[in-house]
């Protein structure tokens, strides 16, 4: 009796895109009652992008959609999925963005949608698309987390925009039947009870589009910044403890550690618990700020494009964000380095 072999999910290639224009901390100085010196100390940030008027989460998703193709060495045609984690949509609700980007690439006929996690998102995507290969259903996954973050942000407001920027980073995940280029876990969580952490409460059926949306400022980000901090360290910190202990790795074993880029004090926090050393810790938050379900996707493609990521290295990952939502990953980087 013949016996199939099991189908595994790989991560096969990384891209990324940021928009040009920078905002700098001097520029927030001028527009809300901020420091350079304050963010710097609090966060960590530096400076982040802001998209064009007219480049949209669309145009950045399909930027780093294309590279993450053209890396991964396949052709458009391959792609018989396309997911896209995103909580600053093109459209508010129809079409996704997913089906979007797809039509920008060229992909047709294919399975394609959305789904919001807020900076959780990316690692969600992974496990779907993981779900989707083992269970036989897909081959090759074209995953995307993108933001244009800024449109949701209150530039009056100095507890949120001073946080957040824009862009994309996009993966390509591939059925395999090695073991060794195999995801080897994810986790991915939520409790709704902490949904008013963060919030955008426009618009919705709750808040449909009124002038009352506009005169509040309603269709702006809410957050309750320091209980969101508190919960994240403490959370972060037991779901990336959980998922190595689960599968007998020690942080010593982690040559990459890239977590959500939310704020340097919270990467700093988890990192210090799991005694994980500066040179394990992938940082980018001083320059692009919290880009949401976009961060981690464009903190991989930095160590792969600086050739720091080789094939076969253990990545580990780990996110929190509005729902709430957190999850964390552990997988090889199953594609090329860059070596050239
Ligand atoms: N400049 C100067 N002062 C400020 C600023 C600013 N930009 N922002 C807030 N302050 C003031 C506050 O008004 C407050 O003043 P008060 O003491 O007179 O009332 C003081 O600084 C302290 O405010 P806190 O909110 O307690 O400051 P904290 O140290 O918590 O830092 C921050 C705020 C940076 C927002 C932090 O709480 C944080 O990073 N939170 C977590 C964010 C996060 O991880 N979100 C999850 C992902 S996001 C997503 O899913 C979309």
């Amino acid at each position: 009796m013949s016996q199939t072999k099991a189908i595994y999910a790989s991560f096969r290639s990384i891209g990324a895109y940021v928009p040009e224009k920078i905002l700098n901390n001097a520029d927030l100085e001028k527009m809300v009652d901020t420091t350079d010196e304050w963010i710097v100390k609090r966060t960590g940030i530096s400076e982040r992008r802001i998209a064009a008027d007219d480049e949209y989460t669309s145009d950045m998703g399909a930027k780093a959609a294309k590279l993450a193709i053209e890396r991964a060495e396949i052709n458009t045609d391959e792609i018989d999925l396309v997911l896209c984690a995103t909580v600053t949509p093109d459209y508010f609700n129809m079409p996704s963005t997913a089906c979007v980007i797809s039509d920008k690439l060229g992909i047709r006929n294919v399975q394609a949608f959305d789904i919001s996690a807020a900076c959780s998102g990316f690692v969600y995507v992974l496990s779907i698309a993981k779900a989707f290969i083992e269970s036989g259903m897909k081959k090759n996954v074209l995953i995307i987390g993108a933001e244009k973050f800024s449109s949701i942000v209150d530039y009056t407001d100095r507890g949120t925009c001073i946080l957040f920027g824009d862009g994309a980073g996009a993966a390509v995940i591939s059925a395999t039947q090695n073991k060794e280029e195999a995801f080897i876990d994810i986790h991915a969580s939520a409790d709704g009870a902490y949904a008013d952490f963060l919030v955008t409460p426009a618009p919705g059926c709750i808040n449909p589009v009124s002038q009352k949306v506009l005169d509040e400022g309603l269709n702006f980000v809410q957050m309750k910044g320091n209980e969101t901090f508190k919960l994240a360290v403490k959370t972060l910190t037991k779901d990336v403890k959980e998922i190595l202990a689960k599968n007998e790795i020690n942080s010593d074993d982690i040559p990459h550690f890239i977590p959500h880029q939310a704020n340097y004090r919270i990467i700093k926090a988890v990192g210090d618990a799991l005694k994980m050393k500066e040179e394990q810790v992938v940082l980018t938050v001083h320059k692009y700020g919290n880009t949401s379900a976009a961060s981690i996707p464009m903190a991989i493609n930095e160590i792969w494009e600086s050739g720091r990521l080789q094939t076969g290295e253990l990545m580990l990952l780990d996110t929190f964000g509005g729902g709430l939502t957190w999850a964390s990953a552990l997988l090889p980087f199953a594609g090329k380095a860059n070596n050239a």
